[in-house]
């Protein structure tokens, strides 16, 4: 059956589709939609035609599993002309979400009405392409040059509200969205000529008398846009809508599409979109796992991440307890949580009522005692199993029967730390990146005894919380910082051998990370971990630590930094680098770029395969979603495993030959990894 049907209703025609999850604008639909345009026109008793949709939204786009795949006629332009080209006034009748495609439908009726708390926009860009079914020609005749840019560039969706403002929204309509859409379809039934988008251009004026505004909008976004392919060819498509009229307009865009879409960084941000949702699925779980309920949680520890993972709970409306050993210090954390939900507020992301709102919900005190009214306990002290092992030993005499017990630990052993209860059972770990309240990425790490129902409730609450969850083994350094350990390593070891931060950083940058490891050791502090025994100086990175030079905080660690924490090379650092080069009796050399890539990111791959063959990860789309969202891996490359897939596994396994005597004696290589090299296979399939 065809998830599109039409109804009379009077002398209008419905036209809804039915195609859950998100109304997909897959081929069935583009077919349904084609013949319902069809329908309208050759009867002559209908006078207006009403598009709208079943379910929780208007179509949210093309149907991406069809990418890549043979496409089946119609395809999505065709369709949008033949709405546009309706002999009868079309209003299409928004809720939910009306994205990519969908907008573009949207765009081809020739009203739109919506609901108050729609959202229309054009998130193509996010999976590497750009609107290609007239969306970046229809925008900016409808909402003028600027917004469209914005909206095409960025993918970022706006609310019905401002779509009603800028004229994409002819009303909005409180109550039943069918009946106030076939009262406006009344309204305008008769209304000659039909208001076509592709056929106005009053909106280009503006951006006719000033072509400057594009590379004004280039330089505003270069840092955002650095490296990915679609936001330049979205522009590009924009001033072609600008510069020529609509016909030439959409062979442009078609162009840019087809170029966008048949290149490397499509298919790994659409491979991320699925990754992105599959990483929720947790397998070897019975099917009818309740997650249990979660009303108060209670947060162990108010330093930065313990204010950071309680700021993500209060924003969801979920009341915190939590707490600290001194007065002082829980001042401090509580105060620094207001703090930085004013900056937010400041910006206008949030009221002020919201920040009241949060605050409140907020109860701090030094009563561990108190934490027995919480359903989930996260503990956030400090990195050191003595002390997690007191803690949990701790909770374990107060929680109530069924409370989660969980570790923010980014290293240690989740086993060893649920021993320290009678319950592991109800222990697991959850390690937030900092700062907490910004990150995506939750790693969920499955303890031996961690029951089924409690790494369901994490993943909900994840989701409530807003974070992109991944579930780990017990490892050292779980998934991410597992696979920093030897990126980290080799980076230091490529400064003995003749190697400048600099020079690794570069790489990394180039690569399209937001940074190399050097600048991020910087910004994390070098004295994270450090033994704080300024006589005991083994290595580079003791030295540095006895002089003080801790990263940005101090002004100084592997670079200089000025009064703005601008960053440049270090004479000093030079100089400690040299007198362990020469201890080591290391003669410098030089050291090609590919070299750098092999030993650090090339070594992190293989990491990664290791981590699947143990079972630490689920899957290979795993690891990468904790790279995009962890690290800032450029998602335009998938994540590492992607990555490795599109350079070749027998690349990569050549590459870390080629480095094998100089990677140490601890490197060995992944058997999975060489074995799928062999068969030449793939680590993500
Ligand atoms: N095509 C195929 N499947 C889709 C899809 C799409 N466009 N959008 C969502 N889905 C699937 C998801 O994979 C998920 O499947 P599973 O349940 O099997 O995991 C399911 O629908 C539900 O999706 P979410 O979990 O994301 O649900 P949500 O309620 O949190 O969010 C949404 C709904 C806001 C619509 C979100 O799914 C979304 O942003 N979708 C993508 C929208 C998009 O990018 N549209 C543009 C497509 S490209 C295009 O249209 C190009 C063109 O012009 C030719």
């Amino acid at each position: 059956m065809s998830p599109i049907t039409t109804q009379r209703h009077g002398d209008i025609l419905i036209v809804t589709s039915n195609n859950p999850p998100v109304n997909a604008l897959g081929h069935a639909v583009r077919e349904g939609l084609v013949k319902a345009m069809d329908e309208a026109d050759a009867d002559e008793t209908v006078k207006a035609v009403v598009v709208i949709c079943e379910g929780n939204t208007f179509f949210a786009g093309a149907d991406i599993s069809e990418f890549g795949k043979p496409m089946q006629m119609p395809m999505l332009p065709m369709v949008v002309d033949r709405i546009e080209a309706c002999t009868k006034p079309v209003v299409a009748a928004i809720h939910g979400t009306a994205l990519g495609g969908g907008l573009e439908v949207a765009l081809a009726c020739h009203y739109r009405v919506a609901v108050p708390d729609a959202k229309l926009g054009t998130p193509e860009v996010k999976l590497g392409i750009l609107p290609g079914a007239g969306g970046t020609q229809r925008l900016p005749r409808v909402v003028g040059v600027p917004k469209a840019l914005e909206m095409v560039a960025t993918g970022n969706p706006i609310g019905a509200k401002e779509a009603h403002d800028l004229g994409l929204v002819d009303r909005l309509i409180e109550g039943d969205l069918t009946q106030h859409a076939v009262a406006f379809a009344e309204e305008v039934r008769d209304v000659r000529p039909i208001p076509r988008s592709s056929e106005r251009d009053d909106k280009l004026a503006e951006a006719r008398a000033n072509p400057a505004l594009f590379d004004e909008f280039r330089k505003a976004n270069a840092k955002k846009f650095r490296g990915f392919d679609a936001p330049e060819a979205t522009i590009k498509a924009v001033e072609a809508a600008v510069a020529k009229p609509y016909a030439e307009g959409v062979l442009d865009e078609r162009r840019l599409f087809m170029e966008l879409m048949t290149g490397t960084q499509a298919r790994a941000q659409q491979y991320f979109f699925f990754a992105e949702r599959k990483a929720s699925k947790i397998e070897g779980l019975p099917e009818d796992t309740k997650p249990r309920d979660i009303k108060r949680v209670g947060v162990i520890g108010a330093g930065t991440m313990g204010g950071g993972i309680s700021m993500n709970f209060l924003s969801a409306g979920i009341p915190v307890t939590i707490v600290e050993m001194e007065q002082a210090a829980l001042d401090r954390g509580t105060g620094i949580m207001r703090k930085n939900y004013e900056a937010t507020a400041s910006k206008g992301k949030v009221t002020a009522e919201q920040v009241e709102g949060a605050m409140g919900l907020l109860n701090p005190t030094l009563d561990f005692g108190t934490l027995a009214e919480c359903d989930l306990i996260i503990e956030a002290v400090f990195e050191n199993m003595d002390v997690k092992k007191d803690v949990f030993t701790r909770l374990d005499k107060i929680a109530k029967p069924g409370a989660i017990l969980a570790s923010n630990t980014s290293y240690l052993n989740i086993d060893e730390i649920a021993a320290a209860t009678s319950r592991p059972q109800d222990v697991l770990g959850l390690h937030f990146f900092s700062p907490a309240n910004i990150m995506k990425l939750l790693e969920i790490v499955r303890g031996a005894k961690t029951a089924p129902d409690v790494l369901v409730t994490a993943m909900q609450l994840a989701k409530k919380i807003r974070k992109v969850a991944v579930v780990a083994g017990v490892c050292y350094g779980f998934i991410g910082n597992r696979m920093l350990i030897p990126r980290q390593m080799q980076a230091m070891q490529l400064l003995l051998e003749g190697a400048t931060p600099e020079q690794v950083d570069k790489v990394h940058v180039e690569f399209g990370m937001p940074m190399g490891p050097f600048q991020m050791a910087d910004l994390a502090g070098i004295d994270i971990g450090w033994h704080r025994d300024p006589n005991r100086i083994e290595n580079i990175r003791d030295k540095l630590c006895a002089m003080e030079r801790w990263g940005q905080k101090k002004g100084a660690g592997f670079y200089d930094y000025d009064d703005k924490r601008r960053p440049s090379p270090s004479p000093v650092v030079a100089e400690v680098i040299e007198e362990f080069r020469q201890k080591a009796g290391i003669e410098k050399r030089e050291i090609t770029d590919q070299e750098i890539m092999e030993r650090t990111i090339y070594t992190m791959v293989n990491e990664g395969a290791k981590i699947l063959e143990e079972g630490m990860a689920q899957r290979a789309s795993d690891i990468d979603v904790v790279w995009v969202y962890g690290y800032g891996w450029p998602v335009y490359r998938g994540g590492p495993m992607f990555w490795a897939d599109t350079v070749g596994l027998k690349e990569i396994v050549a590459g870390l030959e080629r480095q094998r005597e100089r990677l140490g004696s601890d490197f060995s290589l992944s058997k999975l990894l060489t074995n799928k090299a062999e068969a030449g296979e793939k680590l993500t399939r």
